[in-house]
């Protein structure tokens, strides 16, 4: 494996599961160390004491003054900050008439609110260091329509295109960037597959690897990887740009 971020620090929300702890995870073995935030602390911090030179921090993403603190503490204890991944999410599904203002709200305070307030925080200190990247999450729902997916799609649309409008504000020092992945197993897609299996995971997991062109369900270490390219050097000059790692569903 090659070091492509020794000596460098990635702040990643979200990251007690799924797409980030995978994220944290391939940035470590590259020789990068990791701020690990997630509304579950203890999580986090179990995330964390499996990779060397982390930390684990609770944080609620869309709080102004949780996201302002944490991002101190990580400073505080690693004193640098190259890249951040913007994971903080929950899957919420149903008929528009049944979603009260404020569901729709957390919705949008978690989803987009934290990816400003994260990237807010994050770039002065990226700018002052002379450089850093930025990769936000939106998903394949930000792209084609699902069922009952109406203010999910609209809080991934608008991280799409807040990435775009801030790629511009950041450059040239710092680069943003989003992707838009399809199907992945992770804690947040397993319930909802073994609902859609009338509780059996392999039906419901087979029926998702159905829709799309390679026939199987992506796994976290399918977006660590193009998340940690367009984190890196590698990706030095790709800014304001949306990645589709869905197994090509949203070509169909
Ligand atoms: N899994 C997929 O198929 C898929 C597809 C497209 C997009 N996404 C997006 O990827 C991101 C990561 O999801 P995942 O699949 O890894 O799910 P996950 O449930 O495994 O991980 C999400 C993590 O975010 C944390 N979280 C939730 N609300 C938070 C908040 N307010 N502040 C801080 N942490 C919070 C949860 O505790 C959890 O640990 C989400 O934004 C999700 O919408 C996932």
């Amino acid at each position: 494996m090659t070091k492509r971020f020794e000596g460098k620090v990635l702040l990643a929300t979200g990251a007690g599961s799924g797409l980030a702890a995978a994220v944290a995870r391939r940035y470590t073995q590259e020789g990068g160390r990791v701020v690990l935030l997630d509304i579950d602390g203890d999580k986090a911090q179990a995330v964390a004491a499996q990779l060397p030179g982390a930390i684990g921090l609770a944080c609620d993403v869309a709080s102004e003054e949780g996201v302002r603190d944490a991002v101190a503490a990580a400073m505080k204890t690693l004193g640098r900050i190259d890249a951040a991944f913007n994971a903080a999410g929950h899957a919420d599904f149903g008929p528009i008439e049944e979603w009260t203002l404020e569901r729709w709200n957390r919705m949008m305070g978690v989803h987009v609110g934290g990816t400003f307030l994260v990237c807010k925080n994050v770039l002065p200190i990226m700018r002052a260091q002379g450089g850093g990247a930025i990769v936000n999450v939106a998903s394949i729902a930000a792209i084609v329509a699902q069922p009952f997916n109406a203010p999910y799609g609209a809080a991934k649309s608008a991280i799409a295109g807040f990435t775009r409008q801030l790629a511009m504000e950041a450059a040239p020092l710092v680069r943003v960037n989003v992707v838009a992945p399809g199907r992945i197993r992770t804690g947040m897609t397993e319930p909802l597959w073994k609902m859609r299996g009338g509780g059996d995971m392999d039906k419901g997991t087979a029926q998702a690897a159905s829709l799309n062109m390679l026939k199987r369900v992506g796994e976290a270490e399918d977006i660590a990887g193009p998340v940690c390219f367009l984190l890196s050097d590698d990706a030095g000059f790709m800014t304001g740009t949306t990645t589709v790692p869905d197994g090509g569903e949203t070509l169909l």
